[in-house]
This record gives structure tokens, sequence and C-alpha cells, in this order.
């Protein structure tokens, strides 16, 4: 009789195996941003590192208020074009990867940075995002005819007015066929000093807080509980759908710190904020600096409670 039910059995476990391994695809995820240093490989080398689920392309550094808007993927294109990217950008996509561009970054470019001069302003700076880098049409795309699936808020310099405004017209741009995603990337002190009023309109999908950089609410060696307490606050944040743990993806990556080793990650801070019903996963930053971190904790972001040991659900995946 045991020997009859072993296959039954093993058979049985490999079904919650896929299952736990479907749901997990279909679950939480790693975002990262890709585009600030010439050495971090190409966008489709990070889309088909498979341990991505959102890509951030960094940075539209400047626009807004008559501005030439100013896209810096440092390395990658500058000075000559990036619509080499529109085909990288349909790979990822085909891969089930989402592919935003970022708006913002430190630093405003050659430019004056991120200012909405008025809420004319924010709507026609939506114009301009829809016809040249979502569903719309211009003859000058920066990113080719490859249509991304949304727009990252990553507002550190400029102005902190009109944001939200710019955050509805964009969401107003979807339509049944075509949904217009949209991120943001606060600072974890709240309220943030850019984003606030729009993360409060509730039209981001995804809230990735920096929690790096950001000594108020970080992890710091050995004592998580700053962060935890900030990561409370987010998750029952107004206007916030679905939260992520943005991170550094080493530890030169934060340069004021919040770098927290995968290990550490994986036993004692990923069970905790799992356990929030807006956890969405793990951002990081950056792609240049994701050496080994995303390969590491890869296996325990869906923190799903069914899985079984992250060893099986590895075997599986080899065997499915
Ligand atoms: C978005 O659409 C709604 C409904 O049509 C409209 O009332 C609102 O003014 C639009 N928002 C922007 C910023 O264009
Ligand atoms: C990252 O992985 C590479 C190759 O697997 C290895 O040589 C290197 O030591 C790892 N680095 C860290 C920081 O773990």
């Amino acid at each position: 009789m045991g020997f009859s039910l072993q296959p039954l059995f093993l058979a049985i476990i490999s079904l919650l195996m896929i299952s736990a391994l479907t749901r997990s695809s279909e679950g939480a995820g790693i975002a990262v941003y890709w585009g600030q240093n010439g050495n971090e490989g190409s966008l489709e080398g990070a889309c088909r590192s498979g341990n991505y689920d959102y890509v951030n392309i960094a940075f539209l550094v400047s626009f807004g208020s008559g501005q030439t808007p100013e896209l810096n993927l440092a390395g990658h294109c500058i000075p000559s074009p990036c619509t080499f990217l529109s085909s990288e950008i349909e790979v990822c996509q085909s891969l089930g990867i989402k592919v935003f561009l970022s708006l913002g970054g430190s630093s405003p470019g050659q430019g004056r940075g991120q200012i909405l001069a008025s809420p004319e302003d924010a709507r026609d700076v939506a114009a301009y995002l829809w016809n040249n880098y979502l569903g719309g049409q211009s003859d000058s795309r920066p990113l080719g005819a490859a249509v991304l699936d949304g727009i990252d808020f990553d507002i550190e310099y400029g102005s902190n007015l009109y944001w939200d405004v710019l955050a509805e017209a964009l969401f107003n741009y979807s339509t049944a066929e075509r949904k217009v995603y949209l991120s943001a990337a606060p600072q974890c002190p709240i309220p943030d000093g850019y984003l606030d009023t729009a993360i409060q309109t509730g039209f981001f999908d995804y809230v990735w807080v920096q929690f790096y950089n950001n000594a108020p609410c970080q992890y710091t060696s050995g004592d998580p509980s700053k962060l935890f307490a900030s990561w409370d606050q987010w998750a029952s944040y107004t206007g916030v759908n679905t939260l992520f743990l943005g991170l550094p993806a080493a530890e030169a990556a934060a340069p004021s710190g919040g770098y927290i080793p995968p290990e550490v990650l994986v036993e004692q801070i990923l069970p905790v904020v799992q356990s929030y019903p807006k956890y969405g996963g793990v951002m990081l930053w950056s792609r240049y600096y994701d050496q080994n971190y995303s390969t590491a904790i890869r296996p325990y972001v869906n923190g799903d409670p069914l899985t079984c040991t992250t060893k099986s659900v590895k075997k599986s995946h080899a065997v499915a």
C-alpha cells in the first residue's frame, strides 16, 4: 500500500508546487530601475535575467513649464538616439515584464528639473507622455514605437505642485483595451515632500517607497524597528494600493544607508512586511548595483505560506 500511494503522493506534491509557482508569478514581484549606468548591461539583458517583474527606465530628468523634455539614460544612449531600445522593450513585455518610464531622479540634467507650472501644464505633460511613450502618436518618439506600460513618478527635485493633476490626466488615458499603469517612488518619511498629494489621490497602482538614504525610517545594522514602523504607516496610508519595499541592491547603492543583507531580508524583514495585505514585492535601486541581490531574494519575495521550502520550489521549477 505504501508503494502504491507513493506516486499519488508525489503527484499531489508536484501539483501543490506548481500551483505555488503559478501564484508566485501572479503575486508579489521585483521592480528595478535601469538606465543610470552604462555598465549595467542592456535592458533586454535585465529582463532576460528572469529576476524582475517591473523595469523602470530612468529617467526623464527635465520636463514641464515649457522646457524641451530631456531623457537621460547615461552611458546607454547619450548623446545618440535611444530608439534602439524599442525592440528590447518589446522583448521585456513579451516576457511578462511591465516597463515604465520613470520621471524625475535626483538631478535636473541640463534643464530646470521637473516643474509643472499649472494644472494645464500638467495636462500638457500628460499629453506629451501619451504621444511620445505610451499609446499615442508622434514622429519623434524617444524610445521608438514600443508602447510603454506606464509612468513612474520619482520626483526628487523641482516643484511639489500638480503631480496629482498629472497622475489623474495619465490615468484618464487608460482605455478598456490598455491600461496606463502608474507608480510612485516616494521617500519613506511621511509625508513625501513632492508626491504626497498625488499619492493620496489613489491613482498609483504601485507605490515603491525608498527605505534608503532616509535615516528616520530605514533599516540600520541589526535594527529593523524604524523600517517596520514606517512600513506600518505606509501600509495604511491614504491612496496606497500596492506597497513595495524599496531597497538598495548593494551597500554602495545607498551612501546614506538602508542596505539590508539578503539573508537578513529573507529571514527577518520579508516575513513581517509580507503579513500586510498591501505588500506587493521589493523594488531595487538599481540594476547596476544588483550583482546578486535579486537572485538571492527572488525565491522568497512571494511569501506564500503554502509554498514548501524554497529548495523544494526550486527543484520543482527545474522539473516543470
Ligand atoms: C479626467 O477625467 C475626468 C472624467 O472625464 C475629468 O472630470 C477630469 O477633469 C479629467 N482629469 C484631468 C486631469 O484631465
Ligand atoms: C555574486 O555572484 C558571483 C557569481 O556567482 C560571485 O562570484 C560573487 O562572489 C558574488 N558576489 C557576492 C557579493 O556575493
